[in-house]
């Protein structure tokens, strides 16, 4: 068995930086920008004129420059926006429904991505070719997705179908990978998912190969695995830092499915104390979390789900019900906001948004628009062709699936 080389340990830079706008204060209120530059983070280069704009000046402008550019284009918002930025969304959703709706509206000149940069890959991927799609600051990655590189997978592999030789392996990558990724996925029989259809996606898998290799993501890959009844130890972490992965051989022969040891740096901030802690302070709440934290978190909450799925539960819920949430503090704020008559908060008590997707100060979306209509593109996301063409038939897999 070839293994793979060793690499030096690496944290992407998106992780080291995630901390930086954790706070103790419950408001997430924007700053100017000139203000927020403080923290210590990597900004995106924005000209200095726009640096010190109020607020207001900033809200009137957006208005004005949106209003000018009428139908040509259309800006999506995550739910993991700001409300600053999330007023402005003609469209707001997860990371899916947010491609898949500027796909499916036709005659559009460009698409402002207010998420994260493999969010923005997938939308040029799905529209037309004709579609720009615009990342407001080019700063907003994905410590998640950043813990994949396409050299290191590529590795990993040609050493799992090497070591499974005839015994076919399916790879699937989680939404929140580059298009790279994705495209490998594509080129060898594999499919993308969301956290809303990783079940299906994993028994679509199954039933074309005996494993899986599950990408980038390694709590939503064992959380749906051990959905499925796969047991834990036929579940092993590959590290791209240590030769196999950091398993033997006899481990990755055993193992049906195969994770990626990458995590997201906003959803495994939350644990079972938390959980202990809101069930001790409100014996009736119900606990809802992401399937992206870990899977002690899972077993302790009671209900699981996307982004969406959340947002359904509470909505549809009875008034006077409690909720502990364990996602993003930008959409759970929203969500107790928009639901005055129940009581939702977040389990984790430090305010801690996904510091890149807080990277969309309202600037910068003001910044694009006002260049869009002096005709000038700024920070167009570009997925080249081939990689375009594996990334759209494992995403077309998925589509049928569900
Ligand atoms: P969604 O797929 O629900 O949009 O979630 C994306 C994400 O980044 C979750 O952390
Ligand atoms: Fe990535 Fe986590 Fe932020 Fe989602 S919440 S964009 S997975 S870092």
């Amino acid at each position: 068995m070839t293994s793979t080389k060793y690499r030096p340990r690496t944290i992407p830079i998106t992780e080291i930086e995630q901390s930086a706008f954790c706070r103790s204060t419950s408001s997430l209120k924007s700053k100017t920008l000139a203000e927020e530059l403080k923290a210590g983070v990597r900004w995106q280069t924005i000209p200095a004129e726009y640096r010190t704009l109020e607020s207001d000046q900033v809200v009137e402008r957006i208005r004005d420059a949106r209003a000018k550019l009428g139908e040509r284009i259309m800006v999506l918002g995550h739910h993991y926006q700001r409300d600053e930025v999330i007023q402005f969304a003609d469209f707001r959703g997860d990371s899916y429904n947010l491609s898949k709706y500027a796909a499916e509206t036709k005659g559009l000149e460009a698409v402002i991505f207010c998420g994260v940069h493999f969010m923005a890959e997938t939308a040029d991927v799905l529209t037309d070719s004709d579609v720009s799609v615009i990342l407001p600051n080019l700063m907003a990655g994905c410590s998640m997705a950043d813990m994949a590189k396409i050299d290191d997978v590529e590795d990993c592999w040609d050493e799992l179908t090497e070591v499974y030789g005839n015994e076919k392996i399916i790879p699937i990558t989680y939404m929140n990978s580059t298009a790279a990724i994705k495209s490998l996925c594509g080129e060898n029989g594999g499919i993308v998912c969301t956290s809303s259809n990783a079940t299906k996606v994993f028994e679509w898998a199954f039933e074309r190969g005996q494993r899986v290799l599950f990408l980038p993501d390694q709590h939503l890959g064992r959380n749906t695995g051990l959905k499925l009844g796969i047991p834990s130890d036929e579940m092993v972490v590959w590290s791209p830092f240590k030769g196999s992965g950091g398993n033997s051989l006899e481990q990755l022969q055993k193992a049906k499915v195969v994770l990626w040891e990458g995590h997201c740096s906003v959803h495994t901030r939350f644990t079972v104390d938390q959980v202990q802690i809101a069930r001790g302070k409100h014996p009736s709440v119900n606990v809802i979390v992401h399937p992206e934290c870990p899977q002690d978190v899972l077993a302790a909450a009671d209900m699981n789900g996307s982004t969406e799925l959340i947002i359904k539960t509470i909505s549809e819920a009875e008034a006077g019900t409690e909720w502990a949430v364990g996602t993003e503090i930008s959409l759970v704020n929203r969500l107790a906001k928009e639901h005055p008559d129940k009581t939702v908060f977040c389990l984790d008590p430090v305010v801690c948004p996904c510091s890149t997707m807080y990277r969309i100060h309202p600037t910068y979306l003001l910044w694009v628009l006002e260049a869009l209509n002096d005709g000038v593109i700024v920070n167009q996301i570009s997925v080249d062709k081939n990689t375009q063409k594996n990334a759209l038939v494992a995403l077309e897999r998925m589509l049928n699936v569900n």
